[in-house]
């Protein structure tokens, strides 16, 4: 989408090879893992650190990541009293950052959709079970894992507070589609 016309998707694809081209063009890397195994939703940390052992490993040499650690997040149960109320959580990732070190997260299970803003447009990258994405330090993005999330995630660290978001004052992220109208239009 054009930084200026968040309405207008000038390439919308689930095709790989398009995808990894257009991604490569900013400098981001994305593949597609297979686990050993099939990981059930609720899998603990170290279930998920054994399943994808040999690739955490390869990641970690290939970027030079010291930390490796898994995020998660779920619905929280709706307050019968506030039902419009959003999560906090949620909007802290919706707000334009960047971070000085490279963005590097393989989704385990779940969705969650990578709003990465470079050369002039917002690249809206939905990422599922099986995903990597390996964005370039300082480019600057958002995250939405929409409103009842479901998205579980390996993240890796060059070091231990690489992570930091610095947040941008003039973020543009309310003006396009969050995860849920994206996934309404399909
Ligand atoms: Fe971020």
């Amino acid at each position: 989408m054009p930084e200026d016309a968040p309405e207008t998707a000038k390439v919308r694809t689930d095709d790989l090879d398009v995808i990894r081209k257009e991604l490569l063009r900013i400098g981001v890397r994305f593949a597609r893992w297979h686990a050993a195994r099939r990981i059930p939703a609720g899998a603990d940390d170290s279930t998920i650190m054994k399943a994808y052992r040999s690739h955490i490993d390869h990641v970690s040499a290939e970027g030079g990541s010291q930390v490796v650690d898994i995020a998660r997040m779920t619905s929280a149960p709706t307050d019968p009293d506030r039902p419009q109320q959003r999560d906090p959580g949620r909007d802290k990732f919706l707000t334009e950052h960047f971070h000085d070190e490279d963005l590097v997260r393989f989704v385990v299970v779940g969705a969650g959709c990578f709003y990465l803003h470079a050369a002039g447009h917002v690249h809206a990258m939905l990422c599922t079970g099986g995903d990597l994405l390996c964005v370039p330090s300082r480019t600057a993005h958002w995250f939405d894992a929409g409103a009842r999330p479901s998205y579980t995630a390996i993240r890796f660290f060059q070091e231990d507070n690489g992570c930091a978001a610095r947040f941008l004052p003039d973020s543009i992220a309310d003006r396009f589609p969050t995860l849920d109208d994206l996934l309404a239009t399909t």
